[in-house]
C-alpha cells in the first residue's frame, strides 16, 4: 500500500519533488503545506490544506506521519524543518530518491535528504539530514554534503569534495577534486572552484573568486 505524505511548500521545488514521487509511485501525496497561500486552492493539482500550525491535525487527519520539505532554499528548508520537528516530533522525513538518479553503495544519505532526477551520489559518500541533490547534478566518490547543503541542477564535483551545512552550489558550477565549501557559503551559477572556499561567502566566476559576505539566511535564489 502507498504511504501517505504531506509535501512542505507549493513552489517550484515542490513539484520538482512531486514528480520525483509521481515517478516512485511508492508515496501517496495528501496535499502541500504552505503558509503563504490560502488553503483549499489547488497548486500542482493538489489541495494547500493548511500551514505549519495546521500540520499535527492534518496528520491525525488523513492518517499520516512523514513529510518532505520541499523548499529549494537552504537555510529557509532547515528553519521549517526545524520548526516542524519541535511541533510534531513523531514526523518521520523519508530519504527520497528518484528512479533515474544513482546512488553507489556505500553512501550514507541523512533524513530528508533529496535526490531529483538523474543525479549521482559516488561510493563512499556522506549526506547529512535535509541535503538537495538537483537534477543531473553529480557528488562524485567520497563526498560529503553536510545538513541542509545542496546542488543546483547540473553541478559536478570531483571526489573528496566536501560542502559544509546549509551551502549552496548554483546551476552548472563545476568542483574539482578536494576542494571543501565553507558552511552558507554560496556557489554562483558556472563557477568553476578550483581552491577551497571559506564559510559565509559569496563566490563565482573563472576560476571562483570570494566576492563578498553573506548571512546565513540571506535568499540566494
Ligand atoms: C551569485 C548569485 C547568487 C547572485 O549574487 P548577487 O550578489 O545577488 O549578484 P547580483 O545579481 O547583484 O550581481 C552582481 C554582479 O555579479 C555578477 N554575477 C552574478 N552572478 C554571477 C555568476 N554566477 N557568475 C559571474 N558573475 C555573476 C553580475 O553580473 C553582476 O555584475 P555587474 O556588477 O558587473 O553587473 C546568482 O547570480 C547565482 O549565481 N545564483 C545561483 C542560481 C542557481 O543556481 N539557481 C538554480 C536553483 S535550482
Amino acid at each position: 500500500m502507498a504511504k501517505r505524505l504531506l509535501i512542505i511548500g507549493a513552489a517550484g521545488h515542490a513539484h520538482a519533488v512531486l514528480a520525483l514521487l509521481r515517478r516512485r509511485g511508492d508515496y501517496q501525496v495528501a496535499g502541500l503545506i504552505d503558509d503563504t497561500r490560502p488553503s483549499g486552492g489547488l497548486v500542482f493539482g493538489l489541495p494547500v490544506l493548511g500551514g505549519l500550525a495546521d500540520v499535527p491535525q492534518l496528520c491525525e487527519a488523513y492518517e499520516l506521519d512523514q513529510v518532505v520539505v520541499a523548499i529549494g532554499d537552504n537555510g529557509r528548508r532547515q528553519l521549517v524543518a526545524e520548526t516542524l520537528r519541535r511541533r510534531v516530533p513523531n514526523l518521520h522525513w523519508p530519504v527520497l530518491i528518484d528512479p533515474t538518479a544513482v546512488v553507489a553503495e556505500p553512501a550514507r544519505l541523512g533524513e530528508g535528504t533529496v535526490i531529483l532526477a538523474l543525479a549521482h551520489v559516488g561510493p563512499g559518500s556522506r549526506l547529512g539530514p535535509g541535503c538537495l541533490l538537483n537534477t543531473r547534478s553529480s557528488l562524485d566518490h567520497d563526498g560529503q554534503m553536510d545538513d541542509f547543503a545542496s546542488l543546483a541542477p547540473g553541478v559536478h564535483c570531483g571526489g573528496q569534495v566536501t560542502i559544509g551545512q546549509r551551502a549552496a552550489v548554483g546551476l552548472g558550477a563545476c568542483l574539482v577534486h578536494q576542494v571543501s565549501i565553507g558552511a552558507d557559503t554560496v556557489v554562483g551559477a558556472g563557477a568553476v572552484v578550483l581552491r577551497s572556499l571559506p564559510p559565509g561567502v559569496l563566490a563565482h566566476g573563472t576560476p571562483a573568486r570570494v566576492v563578498r559576505t553573506r548571512q546565513p539566511l540571506e535568499p540566494y535564489l
